[in-house]
């Protein structure tokens, strides 16, 4: 009766039914333990079932479920950007909350194009992204993805226009890293030198794109690429769905930079993996082209369970435990065992904090890799010939040698 996400229902095994779920591991209705080393699409940050904010949540439910966010407002809300404020850049101050990844994705897209149209400057019509990008599934962000996407090329007679950057992919022992920038920065100089001044907003995963593949690139490419498009009064967009909240080591991927974007998009973590819900944060800049006596110039968007009071509840416990001394040293501890364990037969091994990823010779062999570690009740998922590995923070060691190991022993 169910239709499953990304699953070809003809020739994939039924689902395992999980009925309980404790700290980084599931338990399936037989009794098997499967250790979630993909922190469940990657959203379970504190592993699953945690007991704070299960409380958390249980606690707002009896209080207050939800209630419509436009003429009312509450705590649960209100409380959450009062404890982001420290931790996101002070010129971003504009919280819009919506309730998944691809939500964040698209109101950011939609506020960098109206901003345009608001300010009456509404050539800006382009957008610009990285190649193999992955923002979600809905419209918006499948186009800024582009044509070339794996997972959305029957659809692209559809997108609106999107102009892709080359990524000079970052993995240990890659020669002429400098060079291969660049030649890109040379590209994109010399294109917006002929249409800069069309295009609305830069979007792109700082550096890891997760869903395409974990591939990384360089904190200093990512400098070089938005001061060059702030030349040209283009907006940037920094998806931190996949990268916020410590996965890369620091608390946003775009701290390993000195640059800030116009808008950040957060969702998956953000709530421990608990419910669905996100943020897309933004400057006073953009906010002030919304402000008018015009009502076309209005931000027309929102979503029934916009800001719901459980989300942000469990939202509010997630980062507390987050910044608690320990989590952090989890991150550290994480981060270190993955700098330094070799897994000698990885092609282009790549890590950065909590995440590690390579590529093996082909989609067959990646595939056998994930059968033998799923027989040893380790849940891992490739991204076609790239195995990865983005383990909940309260995962233990031993967990994670076992799972070295065993790729190890079958590469
Ligand atoms: C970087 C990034 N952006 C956006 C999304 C979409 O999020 P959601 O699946 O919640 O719509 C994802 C999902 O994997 C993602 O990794």
């Amino acid at each position: 009766m169910i239709w499953r996400p990304f699953t070809q229902e003809k020739t994939a095994p039924p689902p395992v039914k999980i009925i309980r779920g404790d700290g980084a591991y599931l338990i399936s209705e037989g009794g098997k333990r499967y250790l979630d080393m993909i922190s469940s699409w990657f959203v379970n940050m504190h592993g699953h079932a945690h007991p704070e904010i299960a409380d958390a949540i249980a606690q707002q439910a009896k209080t207050l479920e939800h209630v419509i966010f436009t003429r009312f407002s509450h705590d649960p809300a209100e409380q959450l950007v009062e404890n982001l404020k420290p931790i996101v850049p002070k010129k971003l101050s504009r919280y819009f909350f919506s309730d998944n990844g691809s939500t964040a994705v698209e109101v950011a897209i939609k506020m960098a194009y109206q901003y345009f149209q608001n300010i009456g400057d509404p050539d800006h019509k382009l957008f610009l992204s990285l190649e193999g990008g992955y923002y979600g599934d809905t419209f918006g962000a499948m186009s800024v993805a582009g044509t070339n996407s794996k997972y959305h090329a029957t659809f692209s007679d559809l997108f609106f226009k999107t102009i892709m950057i080359d990524v000079p992919e970052y993995y240990d022992g890659v020669e002429f890293i400098e060079a291969k920038e660049n030649e890109i920065i040379r590209k994109l100089e010399k294109m917006l030198g002929e249409i800069g001044d069309k295009v609305c907003a830069l979007i792109l995963e700082p550096l890891l794109q997760g869903s395409f593949g974990m591939r990384l690139y360089r904190a200093e490419f990512l400098e070089r690429l938005v001061n060059k498009v702030r030349e040209y009064g283009i907006l940037v967009i920094f998806d931190e769905i996949l990268t916020g909240f410590q996965r890369t080591g620091r608390m946003f991927a775009m701290n390993y930079t000195n640059v800030t974007p116009d808008f950040i998009c957060l969702s998956k973590g953000l709530t421990g993996g608990f419910l669905p819900l996100a943020l897309t944060i933004t400057s006073e800049k953009i906010y002030d082209a919304f402000l008018s006596d015009d009502k076309r110039k209005t931000f027309l968007h929102g979503h029934s369970y916009t800001a719901n009071p459980i989300a942000c509840a469990a939202a509010c416990k997630s980062l507390e435990i987050l910044r608690r001394k320990e989590t952090v040293a989890k991150v550290e501890e994480i981060s270190e065992f993955h700098r330094a364990n070799d897994i000698p037969k990885a092609l282009k091994r790549r890590s950065v904090g909590t995440v590690t990823a390579f590529d093996v010779e082909s989609e067959d062999l990646a595939n056998f890799v994930i059968d033998r570690t799923w027989e040893n009740g380790i849940f891992l998922r490739p991204l076609g010939k790239t195995i990865y590995i983005f383990p909940p923070y309260c995962v233990n060691v031993d967990d994670l040698a076992n799972t070295y190991d065993i790729i190890n022993r079958h590469l």
